[in-house]
């Protein structure tokens, strides 16, 4: 195709997308128009490979990506992780009296409670299990927290996701929020979610290549050679906030969870691989 014609094609599916979203279909037809984009888009790559975020679609990036994977640098984290997910609290007990299936937990988050009526993440429960236990609660998006939803994450490699879909009004409610906040354009640049995601997903953006959001939820907490770190998925979220020049909200805040709650229900049928290692 010609070159202004194909941007043309992009632009004419990019705003038919769009227009498909902010429909009233609800949540199961959203899953299937969202990942339908993805797979038109990269129709070469396959619908399992979106959990790896940039390195589905950029082979040089791949190649580099997997010589790293081979000795990870988050590995020693998660024997960390692992060690606070076994050391008791003051009162004896451990992070098991609340997650007595064990760490592999990432299948069940995030989830809709319906008697807190709001979405409740893995972050979350590992710190509402602390305070449970009287234990203070650990500060989200990096650290001990991170290292703790590591260990879990790693022991949950391979499972499917399979988020609820929203069975109540508020449920409903805030997985609308949550996809509102994905398509809206905000900070000084003006920039969706759904702008550098879906619509220049595959694009470059200085030395990046733009990640294409079905594969957002599935691989955090991710230890990136910039933060020379562990950090969690709503860290990242404040980093692209943060990149457009628009205040970041509060690390599992409403709206980051509702957030979460959306893109996790626009991976559903992918699996978590979590954790990896990013630039
Ligand atoms: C100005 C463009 C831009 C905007 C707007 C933006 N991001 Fe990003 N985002 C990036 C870049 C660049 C990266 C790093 C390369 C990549 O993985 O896409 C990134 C990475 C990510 C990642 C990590 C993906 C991975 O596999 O490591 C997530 C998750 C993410 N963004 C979510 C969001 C969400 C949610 C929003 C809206 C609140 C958003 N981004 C808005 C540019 C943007």
């Amino acid at each position: 195709m010609n070159k202004s014609i194909s941007i043309l094609a992009g632009t004419i599916s990019f705003a038919l997308f769009l227009i498909s979203l902010i429909g009233i279909a609800g949540p199961q037809e959203d899953t299937a128009k969202f990942q339908q984009y993805f797979f038109n888009r990269f129709p070469n790559v396959p619908k399992s490979e979106f959990i790896n975020g940039s390195y589905a679609i950029d082979k040089i990036g791949r190649e580099n990506w997997e010589a790293i994977e081979e000795f990870p640098p988050y590995e020693l984290l998660v024997d960390i992780g692992k060690e606070l997910w076994e050391t008791p609290f003051a009162n004896g007990k451990t992070y098991t009296s609340c997650f007595p299936e064990g760490p592999a937990q990432r299948k069940n988050y995030p989830y809709w409670d319906n008697k807190r009526n709001m979405v409740v993440t893995m972050e979350l429960a590992i710190n509402d299990c602390r305070i449970a236990n009287g234990e203070k609660p650990l500060k989200y998006g990096k650290g001990q927290l991170a290292q703790i939803s590591a260990y879990m994450s790693f022991a949950s490699r391979g499972q499917t996701i399979k988020v609820p879909l929203p069975n109540s009004p508020k449920a409903l409610a805030a997985y609308e929020d949550g996809k509102q906040f994905w398509l809206q354009r905000r900070g000084q640049l003006n920039f969706s979610c759904a702008n550098c995601h879906a619509q220049n997903a595959g694009r470059r953006l200085r030395s990046n290549i733009l990640s294409p959001a079905i594969g957002h939820a599935t691989s955090f907490p991710v230890y990136r050679s910039k933060w020379g770190n562990l950090g969690t998925l709503h860290r990242r979220f404040s980093g692209c906030n943060a990149q457009v020049r628009a205040k970041p909200f509060k690390l599992q805040g409403e709206k980051y969870r509702n957030l979460e709650y959306f893109l996790t229900i626009m991976a559903n049928g992918l699996t978590f691989n979590g954790p990896s290692s990013r630039p």
